[in-house]
């Protein structure tokens, strides 16, 4: 069954014939904090074909929240640049800014109105009409597998697993042309995550959106990703479809190529003091 999203926002059309959705060039980020300055993103160029899910594997503190933040306009790097669809993200903000959404662990709701409350609101804002918007966002919660019954209750009253499926249904209320979904299945139950991946997969299958992920968990980038970003202490060292990089490797699994790729096991390099 194809779930019904809103048409595109009014704003600019997507003219351009590039088949890149993404290209970041030598993207830096520092960030300075007591005398130190840390190099969270470290000369980052990637290019993301339309259509593509390109994931972003890394340690916790490997730079994945700042690269998608700079993607997403919400940081300004310190060097390089980034065009979403032709445009760039600094020189065109407001225009990149309606073809792309973002979803994060610290979404932005307002906990004591309920989910469809929440979700009739953020329609609102792009001029999505309260009953559409309902409608549609039951359609999308009912598919991310969450208790429809549920939906008027106190967002707070909610779990994490569901308040994070309430995240990804406002995402996809507005038809993003690039979907950057930064870390979408961390702390969820084995059957939450679940159900989130498949409507990720489904998504991409169904609609021509793009999308950027962020993971730390080896089998969801496998799973996901059509192509793999390794990051690793803010640089990007290894990057291919699992079967490139393995066979670059000599690898038999992802896990023994983000072990030669960064020298670490992925459990052994998360530095949890140092996360978010
Ligand atoms: N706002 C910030 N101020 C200072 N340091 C930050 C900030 N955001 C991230 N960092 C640091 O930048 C590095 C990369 O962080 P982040 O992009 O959040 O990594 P990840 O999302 O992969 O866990 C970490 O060392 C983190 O502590
Ligand atoms: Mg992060």
């Amino acid at each position: 069954m194809a779930i019904e999203i809103a048409p595109r926002r009014p704003g600019p059309q997507v003219t351009t014939h590039s088949r890149d959705a993404l290209v970041a060039t030598a993207v830096t980020k520092h960030f300075r904090t007591d005398n130190k300055t840390r190099r969270a993103v470290d000369d980052v160029s990637l290019r993301v074909g339309r259509g593509e899910i390109y994931g972003l594997l890394g340690a916790n503190g490997s730079g994945k929240s700042t690269l998608i933040r700079v993607f997403s306009t919400l940081l300004i790097p310190d060097a390089g640049d980034v065009r979403v669809f032709d445009r760039d993200v600094q020189a065109d903000e407001l225009a990149v800014k309606r073809l792309i959404n973002r979803v994060s662990v610290e979404a932005s709701f307002f906990k004591k109105l309920s989910a469809i409350e929440n979700l009739v609101y953020a329609g609102r804002l792009y001029g999505v009409a309260p009953d559409e918007a309902k409608r549609k966002a039951l359609a999308i919660l009912r598919r991310l597998g969450v208790d429809v019954e549920r939906v008027n209750e106190p967002l707070e009253k909610l779990s994490r697993g569901m308040q994070q499926k309430v995240a990804i249904a406002r995402a996809f209320l507005t038809a993003p042309m690039l979907l950057l979904l930064d870390e979408p299945t961390t702390g969820l139950d084995i059957r939450s995550k679940r159900e989130v991946q498949t409507f990720i997969r489904d998504l991409r299958i169904e609609h021509d959106a793009t999308i950027v992920l962020t993971t730390h968990d080896l089998d969801e980038a496998e799973r996901l990703s059509d192509r793999i970003g390794i990051l690793h202490e803010g640089r990007l060292v290894a990057e291919g479809t699992t079967d490139e990089l393995r066979a670059r490797y000599g690898a038999a699994a992802l896990e023994d190529v983000f072990m030669t790729a960064t020298g670490k096991r992925l459990d052994e390099a998360d530095e949890p003091e140092r996360a978010k």
